[in-house]
């Protein structure tokens, strides 16, 4: 999704409004005070902090980037919610792995060639009872809809989702996550699905869609699937929001799948 300070602030936000989900994912993946966890593919750092706020002080939380620009934004955290030391350069790094350890990873394995080849050589990382979990999005058309239909929504998702597909992203990583697991080696992963509705003039969905335009926006030209002029990226958030709001209605942001499973 590119390195840009723009990429930067969409996972900031991504962040935001998919923080609830996390955080029920990892209640219900069991993680508590004195828990350690490796976070792979952890961006700007939204999941580590909140990672390191469920394993508290007596815990610790490493997170790893294969790309150093997010780390260096990730370091400067406040000390006591997640210190600079948690937050490591570099790609992957063997952590000294044990019983306790979880292992957790969102929005990382869509973006790779053979997502069950990274499971399985993530988890094997972590120590048997450990918890390997990941939570993925389904970023189709079809699963960003608005109700009632409006067309400017359903352009600006249509757009995301043809650039992701386009770009060889895989868009249903979410439903293929059960699938991953169990090539991966791992036993059958309990699983959920969440998104993020509203139609409120202050719902975050409006900034999310066009901040993952603007980044996408590249992508989008090269492609042929909508013009700069189109997008009109600086406004969209704006056009989008007042479309929901007139409509009275909702839209949908990407689902996200969370899948967890004790390693044997
Ligand atoms: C869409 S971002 C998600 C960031 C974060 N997990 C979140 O949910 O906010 C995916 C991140 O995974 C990183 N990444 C992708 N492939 C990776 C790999 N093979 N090893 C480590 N990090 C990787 C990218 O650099 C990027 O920061």
């Amino acid at each position: 999704m590119g390195r840009s300070e723009a990429e930067i602030e969409r996972l900031i936000r991504q962040s935001g409004l998919y923080a609830p989900f996390t955080r029920r994912l990892f209640e219900q993946a069991g993680l508590g005070p004195g828990m350690r966890v490796l976070d792979v593919g952890a961006g700007a750092g939204g999941v580590a902090l909140l990672a390191a706020e469920m394993v508290g002080p007596s815990g610790s939380v490493v997170g790893v980037d294969s790309n150093p620009e997010v780390l260096e934004r990730a370091r400067p955290c406040p000390p006591g919610r997640l210190d600079q030391r948690h937050v490591r350069r570099g790609r992957r790094r063997r952590a000294g792995a044990g019983p306790r350890l979880r292992r957790r990873g969102r929005l990382v394995l869509m973006h790779q060639p053979e997502p069950a080849e990274t499971l399985r050589s993530v988890a094997a990382m972590v120590r048997g009872g450990g918890i390997v979990a990941c939570q993925e999005y389904n970023v189709t058309s079809r699963s960003m809809v608005a109700f009632p239909p409006t067309p400017l929504w359903d352009n600006a998702l249509g757009w995301i989702a043809a650039a992701l597909e386009r770009a060889g992203v895989e868009t249903e990583m979410g439903f293929k996550l059960r699938g991953a697991f169990l090539e991966a080696g791992l036993p059958e992963p309990r699983m959920e699905l969440n998104a993020p509705v509203g139609g409120e003039p202050r719902w975050g969905g409006y900034e999310f869609a066009a901040e993952t335009l603007r980044t996408l926006l590249p992508l989008v030209e090269r492609f042929g699937i909508a013009t700069a002029e189109e997008v009109g990226v600086e406004t969209l958030a704006g056009r989008l929001r007042e479309e929901m709001v007139a409509s009275g209605g909702v839209g949908k942001a990407p689902e996200m799948v969370g899948a967890w499973a004790p390693r044997p």
